[in-house]
């Protein structure tokens, strides 16, 4: 691996939060993706990538539903125990899913240890920021390192009403900007901020300490995350602003298959070689 995308320019390392701070320090941009099965998270972390986010979009890309809402903390579990096994090098960074932590902070630790316990995580992430503090203290102070998440936080999407742009508006900014320093203090060792404008995430990250990792946030922020069917192509429908393709996986998908099919209808395969 060529040192210049090592983590502050050191020889492939293991990531923990503490080097994410120091990247942030250092000005090195931290990379960030999601991954929910062995295979894909083994391919990310060969590949070098620091952080490896299993999100609840799982809800959208793996199990096909329209939001994030319905997956459980059981299959959260499942995709994270999956995702840990495949991951050398990255930190893994888990999702609490809907309704395991909204309840109140007793229940968010329980969800928080179950996670640590039964997947073997590194750090969990939450959507909040005021009304969910007394929970982000309580499984910090359990060890648990806390990923923080503001902006569009798609688990309130029927409180939004739409996956629009946020804090465009004066009041909704100073939250946010309120609620980012607020998660600092609380403990959070880097918060994600998802789709806000690219001034005021700038503004954000140049306030605080800990690295922010923006999702249509804009350049100005200390490192960048995408959910992998988005940008490998899998995914079609879905075409933010942000979004940066970085293949056509639907396509070539779609044409191995085709090429598989015609080799069997044509009885091409197997070939004499491909037999025992
Ligand atoms: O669930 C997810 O994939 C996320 C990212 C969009 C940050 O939370």
């Amino acid at each position: 691996m060529d040192d210049k995308f090592s983590p502050v320019g050191s020889q492939v390392k293991k990531i923990t939060t503490h080097v994410l701070k120091a990247m942030k320090q250092a000005g090195e941009k931290i990379s960030m993706l999601t991954a929910y099965d062995f295979s894909m998270a083994q391919i990310i972390d060969q590949a070098g990538i620091d952080i490896i986010l299993v999100g609840d979009s799982a809800s959208n890309v793996m199990a096909g539903h329209e939001t994030t809402l319905p997956i459980t903390l059981d299959q959260m579990i499942y995709h994270a125990s999956s995702v840990i096994r495949g991951v050398k090098n990255s930190l893994v960074v888990v999702d609490l899913p809907f309704g395991s932590y909204q309840g109140n902070s007793k229940e968010a630790l329980t969800s928080a240890i179950r996670i640590m316990k039964e997947s073997g995580a590194h750090s969990v992430k939450l959507e909040g920021g005021r009304e969910i503090k007394e929970s982000v203290e309580r499984i910090i102070s359990a060890g648990i390192p806390v990923m923080g998440h503001l902006g569009l936080t798609p688990q309130s999407i029927y409180k939004f009403g739409t996956y629009a742009v946020r804090a465009k508006e004066e009041e909704e900014r100073e939250k946010l900007k309120e609620d980012a320093k607020l998660l600092e203090e609380a403990g959070c060792f880097a918060i994600v901020l998802e789709k806000i404008p690219a001034h005021l995430a700038k503004e954000v990250s140049e306030s605080v300490e800990i690295p922010v990792i923006g999702i249509g946030a804009g350049g100005g922020v200390d490192g960048q995350v995408l959910v992998l069917h988005d940008m490998l192509g899998i995914t079609q429908e879905f075409s933010p602003r942000f979004l940066r393709r970085y293949n056509n996986l639907h396509e070539q998908i779609t044409m191995s298959v085709q090429a598989y099919i015609n080799d069997v209808k044509t009885q091409d395969f197997p070939n004499s070689k491909e037999q025992y």
